[in-house]
């Protein structure tokens, strides 16, 4: 776990750690596959991207973007995901276009999306001798309710065990949505979570104690099986740390 001062600091840092991370899985693998996130949190990140030094380290010819979730509206939307990394740093940086693996999440069937998207990672993936894709890096934030991706608490995606790709429709939920599932992501080789604000630090309270205990949050679900995960957290997400550890 790092903590960091402040949102600056955390963004920094993380984005630091990931392109080192991606520079080092690039010089051993000719594609290398990264996550990405929604959010507010890795906006600023995204930006370092695109901005020396880090522009200059990015493996890009070899770097394949996908995302690990999507809102169903159009790729043009201020909502969409795809959009919110194009504008940070995608559209500013020299990634082949081909490398960029965008969730078709905007039309009228949400599973249909889902089971389009899985083909297209399922093919990606087809040389993998294991049941579901090993991406090399997945980048997670934490909602104010434990939710990562678009794995929402009481939502039937938390339970896929097969699938790759659901379709995330809950009267809970603004839009429909797609998210990658659990067995996916933890047959990831990293996992990096990025979380900041005050509205976090009552769910990861749970991490400074020595047992989560009955803490069911989705964001917790997530273990890699041969994977590790590490957390960026900024002082006001670690403000109800259980100091007396
Ligand atoms: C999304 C993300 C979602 C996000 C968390 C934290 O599409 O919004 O996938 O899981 O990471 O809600 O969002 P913030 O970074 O804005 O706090």
């Amino acid at each position: 776990m790092i903590l960091c001062d402040t949102l600056e600091d955390l963004t920094r840092k993380a984005a630091h750690c990931i392109a080192q991370y991606l520079e080092s899985r690039a010089r051993s693998k000719q594609r290398i596959s990264l996550i990405l996130s929604g959010g507010s949190t890795p906006k600023t990140l995204y930006q370092h991207f695109s901005a020396p030094p880090l522009i200059d380290k990015m493996p890009w010819e070899q770097l394949h973007l996908f995302w690990g979730d999507e809102r169903c509206v159009p790729p043009d939307d201020p909502r969409n995901n795809y959009r919110l990394a194009y504008d940070a740093f995608v559209s500013r940086v020299p990634i082949p276009l081909e490398n960029i693996h965008r969730m078709p999440a905007e039309g009228p069937d949400p599973f249909q999306a889902a089971v389009q998207y899985e083909t297209h990672l399922r093919q990606f993936f087809s040389g993998s001798s294991s049941n579901f894709p090993e991406f090399d890096l997945i980048l997670l934030g934490i909602g104010a309710d434990g939710h990562t991706a678009s794995l929402f608490p009481e939502e039937p995606a938390l339970k896929e065990t097969k699938r790759w790709v659901v379709e995330v429709v809950s009267d809970k939920l603004e839009i429909p949505r797609l998210t990658l599932t659990y067995p996916v992501i933890n047959h990831a080789s990293q996992v990096i979570f990025l979380a900041a604000g005050f509205e976090k630090a009552p769910v990861l309270r749970c991490l400074s104690l020595a047992s989560v205990g009955s803490s069911d949050f989705p964001f917790l679900q997530v273990k890699p099986i041969y994977g590790g995960v590490t957390f960026f957290i900024d002082e006001t997400a670690a403000s109800q740390f259980d100091s007396k550890r």
